[in-house]
């Protein structure tokens, strides 16, 4: 069905409901990191259906070691450039580390980002933001959440390490998922874990779950923009796919990474984790 670019509905702009619909429906969900308005154009045009305005931008753009010296004014700057371009995608902003720990910041800062253009904002972590996710939702903003890998806590964390290793991290995660779609989440990005955990929670969920390393199972799949055009230096991770080998232009590798999504083709075994 998914085999040539063509077979994505490019005609009306995405919406919460129908990317629960898309889930609901077995539809894989596309989504790449952007941060800027060319490669927005591109991704639209391809019909790539998220674009998440990544506070990774802190390490691929502003070529810091980790996420967190963004700024809100960073992604503030980022989100509307992006989203001035963007005709159909569904346009999510990462709040960055720090800007989210009480209920008033997160909705001043997510306030920000909404006026910006964002349609959707991203926080990371568990229990500690039920209240907080509660609270965006609440007030309309909708939220997507980020359990697994959180790379705000990367220091907390001990590095970038698989996650939900063990059965008592996957009961948390499992229940954290549970929490955070009771409190109003609308959409879940599971990171770096394996395919299994990644699964089990998809299945309890109603909502959509967007893997990045974590296995074929869930709702949909995203990657780091310059990742799939092998433009970050360094060992790439297994989850990682080179769409620019045997192209010669960016938009053929973008196309080939929606359609390797939307038919179930990426991520196979050799991107996942067991
Ligand atoms: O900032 C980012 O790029 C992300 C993805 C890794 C999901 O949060």
């Amino acid at each position: 069905m998914y085999n040539s670019p063509s077979a994505v509905d490019l005609s009306k702009p995405i919406t919460l409901r129908k990317l629960k619909n898309m889930r609901d429906q077995g539809e894989k969900i596309t989504m790449l990191t952007c941060y800027d308005a060319s490669f927005a154009a591109l991704m639209d045009a391809a019909g790539v259906d998220c674009l998440l305005v990544g506070d990774s931008l802190g390490m691929v753009i502003q070529g810091n070691d980790d996420t967190l010296p963004v700024t809100i004014e960073d992604m503030i700057y980022h989100t509307r450039i992006v989203a001035n371009i963007v005709k159909r995608a569904w346009v999510i902003a990462d709040m960055p580390f720090g800007s989210y720990t009480s209920k008033v910041d997160a909705f001043e800062n997510a306030k920000k980002l909404m006026q910006a253009g964002a349609k959707m904002v991203k926080v990371e972590g568990g229990e500690w933001l039920l209240p907080i996710v509660k609270f965006l939702t609440e007030r309309g903003i909708p939220v997507c959440a980020h359990l697994g890998l959180t790379p705000q806590s990367v220091h907390q964390i001990g590095g970038y390490r698989i996650q939900a290793k063990d059965a008592d991290d996957q009961a948390k995660l499992l229940k954290d998922a549970q929490d955070l779609e009771a409190a109003g989440a609308t959409m879940l990005v599971l990171e770096l874990m394996p395919s299994a955990p990644a699964q089990q929670v998809t299945d309890a969920l109603q909502i959509p779950t967007i893997g990045i390393g974590a296995g074929n199972d869930t709702s949909g799949q995203v990657l780091v923009i310059y990742d799939i055009i092998n433009l970050y230096p360094g060992k790439k991770a297994r989850f990682v796919k080179n769409y620019l080998a045997g192209k010669d232009n960016i938009s053929d590798a973008i196309a080939d990474y929606v359609i390797e999504v939307k038919s179930g083709a990426f991520p196979g075994a050799e991107h996942s984790y067991e």
